[in-house]
C-alpha cells in the first residue's frame, strides 16, 4: 500500500532522511522507533508532502505520491497526527472533528460515527469545550481529527507522548481497533514496547538510516534491538 523507496530528504543542506526504503501494507501495524533525533518525525512529514523528497520515490496504492501537495495526499487517503498536540481548545469536540473535514463534509457523517463507535465517551462529550478537557482526551480528539475522513493508512506521530501508563494502555487499545476496522497505520513511538506488542512489524530509524527491520515480535526479542533501543 505504502511503499518508500529509497527517500532522501531534509531541512537545510544536510539529509536527515538519508536513503529509506520501508513498506506498510494494507491493514497492517508498522511501528518505527529510534533514539531522538534520528529522523522519525521527519520520515513522517515527508511521507504526508510537509518536507520536500530529494530523491528517491513514494509510492501510495500504486499511485507515486512523492510530489504531491499535502490535501492531495489526504485525497488519495492518508491521515496524519503530528507529534504536537493539535486541537483547537476554544472549541468544542464535535467542532474540532469538523475541521478535520473542512475540504469535503461529504465523506463526515460516516468518519464521525466511526469515530464515536470507537470513542464512545467523547460522543457524550461531544458539546464540550476541548480546552476543559485531559491530555488525553485531546490526543485522541487530534487522532479523531485525521480519522474523520476515514483514510485508510493514518500516520501517527508519539501517540502515547505525555499520558499516563494507564492512558497509554488504552489509547493504543483504540489504535488496535481502529486498525481491526481496515485502517492501516504506521506509528512512530518513544514506548517503544508497547507499540510493538500492538504491530505486526516494525523498523528501527537510526541517523536516518534504516538499522533493523522484521516481524514486531522477532524485534522484541532481538538481543541487539533490546539492548540498544529497548531498554535492555
Ligand atoms: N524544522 C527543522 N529544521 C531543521 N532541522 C530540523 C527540523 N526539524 C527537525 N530537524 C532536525 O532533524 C533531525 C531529526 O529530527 P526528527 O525527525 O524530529 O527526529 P525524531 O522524530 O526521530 O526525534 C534532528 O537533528 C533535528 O534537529
Ligand atoms: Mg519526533
Amino acid at each position: 500500500m505504502l511503499k518508500l523507496i529509497d527517500v532522501v530528504s531534509g531541512y537545510t543542506d544536510v539529509n536527515i532522511i538519508r536513503g529509506v526504503s520501508i513498506e506498510v501494507a494494507k491493514k497492517e501495524i508498522v511501528t518505527i522507533i529510534g533514539p531522538n533525533g534520528s529522523g522519525k518525525s521527519t520520515l513522517m512529514k515527508t511521507i504526508f508532502g510537509l518536507v520536500k523528497l530529494r530523491s528517491g520515490q513514494i509510492m501510495f496504492d500504486g499511485l507515486d505520491i512523492s510530489q504531491l501537495r499535502t490535501d492531495k495526499i489526504v485525497r488519495e487517503g492518508i491521515g496524519y497526527v503530528p507529534q504536537e498536540r493539535n486541537v483547537f481548545p476554544s472549541l468544542t469536540v464535535l467542532e474540532n472533528l469538523e475541521m478535520g473535514a473542512f475540504t469535503h463534509m461529504d465523506g463526515f457523517k460516516d468518519g464521525l460515527e466511526e469515530f464515536y463507535s470507537i470513542f464512545q465517551d467523547l460522543k457524550r462529550k461531544s458539546k464540550q469545550k476541548v480546552g476543559t478537557m485531559s491530555g488525553g482526551e485531546q490526543k485522541m480528539i487530534a487522532i479523531g481529527r485525521a480519522m474523520i475522513l476515514m483514510p485508510s493508512l493514518l500516520l501517527l506521530d508519539e501517540p502515547s507522548s505525555g499520558l499516563s501508563p494507564k492512558l497509554r494502555d488504552m489509547l493504543f487499545n483504540k489504535l488496535v481497533e481502529i486498525n481491526e476496522l481496515g485502517t492501516a497505520l504506521m506509528i512512530v513511538e518513544q514506548n517503544a514496547k508497547l507499540a510493538l506488542a500492538v504491530s505486526h512489524r516494525g523498523y528501527v530509524l537510526e541517523l536516518g538510516k534504516k538499522r533493523f527491520a522484521g516481524e514486531a515480535k522477532s524485534l522484541l526479542v532481538n538481543e541487539a534491538v533490546k539492548k540498544l533501543y529497548l531498554g535492555g
